[in-house]
This record gives structure tokens, sequence and C-alpha cells, in this order.
């Protein structure tokens, strides 16, 4: 899984969304740099290193942190020059009021502990997928696709939303490799049928919509 992601994720199709994360931490960040920054359920470290090419003034000091020990592993082999750990999103290995940005990408969210780590003012940047995130790949997959669930919630206690952009665009998958590797790092190979997993085994080309949501969250 890994592995997937990280053929996937470097081929540049999500570049769209790492650029989104960028932009909204230049927009967001208040205060003096170096900011302290943690991915919290980091994967392969994709986004990381991403933020640290876009950083030619090495304004984030970046930590990213995984709960599987090879995901950091892998990490850590690509880039030493940001701090990677093994831990727990719901036990983050900070200080208290420590953090200036903590992300959150795709991963398991725990607004507490977000809450605790975060400096008074600092920013949680949430990134999870919109209504029709590779709604073409779904559609293949499921025989019937859940309801939009795109409503508005509130934020958590002790945030405040202060933006939320929507990162829309239309990629090309090209070989059957690049559409097994979308499959193998998502949890729709553990969810979807038998049949429609087949199908989309066949294919050898797919063009599929990215609908990500980009959520700045204040620390009150
Ligand atoms: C869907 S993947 C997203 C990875 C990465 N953010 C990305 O977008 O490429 C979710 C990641 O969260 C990690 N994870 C799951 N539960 C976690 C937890 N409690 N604490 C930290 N990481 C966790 C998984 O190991 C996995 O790497």
């Amino acid at each position: 899984m890994v592995a997937a992601r990280r053929r996937y994720l470097e081929s540049g199709v999500y570049e769209p969304i790492a650029a989104g994360v960028w932009q909204a931490l230049m927009d967001g960040l208040e205060g003096e740099a170096p900011y302290a920054c943690l991915d919290a359920g980091c994967g392969e470290g994709y986004y990381p290193r991403y933020l640290r090419q876009q950083d030619k003034e090495g304004q984030l000091a970046l930590i990213g942190l995984d709960i599987s020990k090879w995901a950091a592993m892998a990490a850590a082999r690509s880039s030493p020059d940001i701090r990677w750990l093994v831990g727990s999103n719901a036990q983050l290995p900070v200080p208290d009021g420590s953090l200036d940005a903590l992300l959150c990408m795709f991963g398991f969210a725990v607004p507490e502990e977000f809450l605790r780590a975060l400096k008074s003012g600092g920013i949680w940047v949430q990134v999870e997928a919109g209504s029709d995130h590779l709604l073409e790949l779904r559609r293949i997959i499921y025989p019937t696709l859940k309801a939009d669930k795109d409503v508005a919630q509130e934020p958590a206690a002790g945030f405040s939303l202060e933006a939320c952009e929507r990162i829309r665009c239309e990629i090309s998958l090209t070989s059957q490799a690049q559409i097994a590797d979308l499959l193998l790092m998502t949890p729709h190979l553990f969810r979807a049928s038998a049949q429609g997993l087949e199908q989309a085994r066949q294919l050898t080309s797919l063009d599929v919509q990215v609908d990500v949501l980009v959520k700045v969250l204040r620390r009150l």
C-alpha cells in the first residue's frame, strides 16, 4: 500500500491538492517563521516533501507522523531533512501549544488532541474528499453510490472555520498499473464489490474527477 501510494502520488496527479495545501499554509500562518508544522497521518510523506520543495525560504519546520512504521520508514528514506515519527494522532508526541500548523489529509482527525497540540491562533488544515471525488471510478466499483455528503458541519470545539477551498480538476490515469495503485491506496479496495473491482482491473485508462475540500480551522 505504501509503495502504491508513493508511485501514484509521485506521478503528480494530486499536485493541485498539494499546491492548495501550500497556499492554505501561506495564507493562514501568522507570526514569525519558522513555523512548526506537523502532518498527522503523513503516509509515505508526499505532502511534506512537496511543502519542503516549495519552502525556498525555510519557513516551515516540518514533521511527518504516521501510525504505520512502514509508511514512516519509507518517508524517512525519501527525505532525511524532514523529521519523521511513528505515532498516533490520538496522542501526538509534542508539547501542549507547540504547533503553528497541523495537517490532516485524508486521515484520522482527533480534534481534541489537535486543540491541545496547536498554539493559540495556530491552524488545522483538514483535507477531505468532496462528493465527486473519483466519481467515475466509484461508479464502476460500487453497485450504488451513497448520497451526497457535502453537508456543512460545525467546526470542532475550540476552532473557527476560516476558509474552505474546493479543489476540482480532471485527471487522466493512463495505465492498468496506475489504476491498480489508486485502488490499492484507498479504502475502496476493501469496500468495493468483487465484480466492480474486476471491471476496474480490466481498464487500461480512466479519466476521473478530483474533488477535494481544503478547510482551514483556526485554534481560538
Ligand atoms: C488515507 S492515508 C493518507 C496518507 C497521507 N496523508 C496522504 O494523503 O498521502 C491515511 C494514513 O493515516 C495513517 N493513520 C491511520 N490511523 C492513524 C492514527 N491513529 N494516527 C496516525 N496515523 C494514522 C495510516 O497509516 C495512513 O498512512
